[in-house]
């Protein structure tokens, strides 16, 4: 195997453009798009600009998209999250009009919504699992009339998989699959996102939803549940510190999982281009996942791999 083109023979995994999704955030109060500070060269796209924005990236060769909103008002339950007219409903109709083929993903949230910035509705500093559960279900049903694909519930509350899955039957979108974030760690690394998305929570944190980092096996039993409740994709997030979480996942349950290599992860290697050459880093990360078991990976760098090597 001395010679390059004998090892491109036997490589045993490669990236290619249909596991990537992109994600795009679709910011309601602006008119052109606002470079993300701590993201480098990554910006938030008005209603009027997703358009185009998936326009850019079909060209690229990518496909699927996940879509991340920030709305132009915020309340204590996220009404905004479930609005007809809201930001990601906008986006959706917009996009779905355009283009028939593409994959289309929501996040499933309130902390983009709500005014303390918490995943789940709060009652006297305590977040309210099974009163987030019908609000949850009500955004992924206002997504899926809008033409979403795949809804991604990403505040790790109990029984949320399930809860969607009944709200999504019960109107007739049974065809709408669920991507779950079901292994998403407290992370420090999602530091950029929340600049990003306008998230950051008012008061606490997130520990006592999202997993404990010093755990593994944890992550397996969230993936059980999940799955038990009707998931169709699972995900393990942050990806790059928890590549063991992703291969332990995908061997054990054999379904499609999901990577998502996040803001911070991101933002790391944009940091360090004076020491690294991205390129070479990016395509190493990105092959580095799918080696670990992934299936599919949600990344910053997409527009710049299919640029690059696409
Ligand atoms: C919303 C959500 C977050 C991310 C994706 N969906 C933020 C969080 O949980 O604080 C983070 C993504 C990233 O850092 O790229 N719950």
């Amino acid at each position: 195997m001395r010679q390059e083109r004998l090892r491109r023979l036997v490589r045993e995994v490669k990236v290619d453009l249909d596991d990537l999704i992109v994600p795009i955030f679709v910011d309601e109060r602006i008119s052109k798009p606002v470079e993300i500070p701590s993201m480098p060269g990554y910006y938030r796209v008005p209603v009027e600009g997703v358009v185009k924005e998936v326009e850019n990236c079909l060209e690229l060769g990518l496909k699927s998209f996940i879509l991340f909103g920030i709305p132009s008002y915020k309340d204590e339950i996220g009404s905004s999250a479930f609005d007809r007219n809201g930001v990601i409903q906008k986006a959706l109709r917009r996009i779905r009009s355009e283009f028939s083929d593409v994959v289309l993903i929501t996040d499933v949230c309130l902390c983009e919504y709500t005014t303390h910035g918490h995943c789940g509705i709060v009652k006297d500093g305590k977040i309210l699992n099974d009163e987030t559960l019908p609000i949850l279900g009500e955004i992924a049903v206002s997504h899926a009339e809008c033409g979403a694909d795949i809804v991604a519930p990403s505040g790790m509350m109990d029984g949320m998989v399930k809860a969607i899955r009944t709200a999504l039957d019960d109107e007739g979108y049974t065809d709408v699959a669920i991507m779950s974030y079901s292994a998403k760690y407290a992370s420090n690394f999602y530091g950029p996102f929340r600049d990003a998305a306008e998230s950051g929570y008012k008061f606490g944190d997130r520990k006592s939803y999202q997993m404990d980092f010093h755990n593994g096996d944890e992550a397996l039993r969230e993936v059980e549940l999940d799955l038990k409740e009707g998931a169709d994709i699972v995900m393990v997030k942050p990806a790059l510190a928890y590549l063991d979480v992703v291969r332990r996942v995908k061997d054990r349950f054999g379904v499609p999982t999901c990577a998502y290599n996040v803001s911070g992860e991101y933002a790391m290697v944009k940091a360090s281009t004076t020491f690294l050459d991205e390129r070479a880093i990016v395509y190493e990360i990105l092959t580095c996942i799918k080696r670990a078991g992934a299936d599919l990976i949600v990344t910053y760098h997409a527009k710049d791999f299919a640029r690059w090597f696409g």
